[in-house]
């Protein structure tokens, strides 16, 4: 959880992110597909829960380590998950599925990135299509040698699915901010009324 001064300073830098990129040194941008990756892994016997079909935790590295590649590439550099959100799983994965992480930046802020994640499976020795088996957003952060956050090149959205998504990652973190903003206000209130130290 973000303490309550970051949350405000982030809104603030969410308000005037225009204003403060502009006197920015300029970064060139990058264009999304400059680093659009995709990961593929066959699923076996050693990715499963006791259902038998793949866990979810397999999923979610797979789709750590396919954003990571792609804030790393944007970024020019290292880049640490900051947070995931939005993980959804929509069909079971089972063995012998051929597992492909499709992932991008859909949006930058002054160090952050939004990643996008797709994830699709397909039986790994049949030509039928792959299916949507689950999609996830994450947050990476740019960071330098010492870890603090770095300023990322904006990406330059080319085609209009890239235009669209980069609209719905600014309302995603629109709401990030608002959503930790109202949780600190409450537990700061449940404190001032002595329900909680
Ligand atoms: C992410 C991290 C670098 C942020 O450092 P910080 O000192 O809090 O820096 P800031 O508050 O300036 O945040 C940097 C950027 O990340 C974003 N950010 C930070 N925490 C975030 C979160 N939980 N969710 C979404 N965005 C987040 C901020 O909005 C900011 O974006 P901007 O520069 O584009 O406006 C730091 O918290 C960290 O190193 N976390 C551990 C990361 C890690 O190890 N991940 C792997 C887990 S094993």
């Amino acid at each position: 959880m973000w303490p309550r001064h970051k949350v405000e300073a982030m809104t603030d830098q969410a308000e005037q992110a225009s204003a403060a990129q502009s006197t920015a040194p300029e970064i060139p941008g990058k264009p999304t597909s400059a680093s659009r990756t995709t990961l593929s892994h066959i699923m076996t016997h050693s990715d499963t829960n006791l259902l038998g079909t793949v866990h979810g935790g397999v999923i979610m590295k797979l789709v750590d380590d396919a954003a990571g590649a792609v804030a790393g590439r944007h970024s020019g550099g290292p880049a640490v998950t900051a947070s995931m959100d939005e993980m959804a799983f929509l069909e079971p994965v089972r063995v012998g599925d051929l597992v492909h992480v499709k992932a991008q930046v859909n949006w930058t802020g002054r160090s952050s990135m939004e990643v996008g994640v797709r994830v699709l499976a397909e039986r790994w020795n049949e030509s039928t299509p792959a299916t949507q088996v689950g999609s996830a957003y994450l947050v990476f952060a740019a960071v330098d040698a010492d870890g603090k956050p770095r300023t990322v090149p904006p990406v330059l959205p080319e085609t209009e699915k890239d235009k669209r998504r980069y609209q719905e990652a600014q309302i995603r973190r629109t709401h990030r901010l608002a959503r930790r903003r109202a949780i600190m206000e409450l537990r700061e209130r449940r404190v001032a009324e002595g329900y909680e130290d």
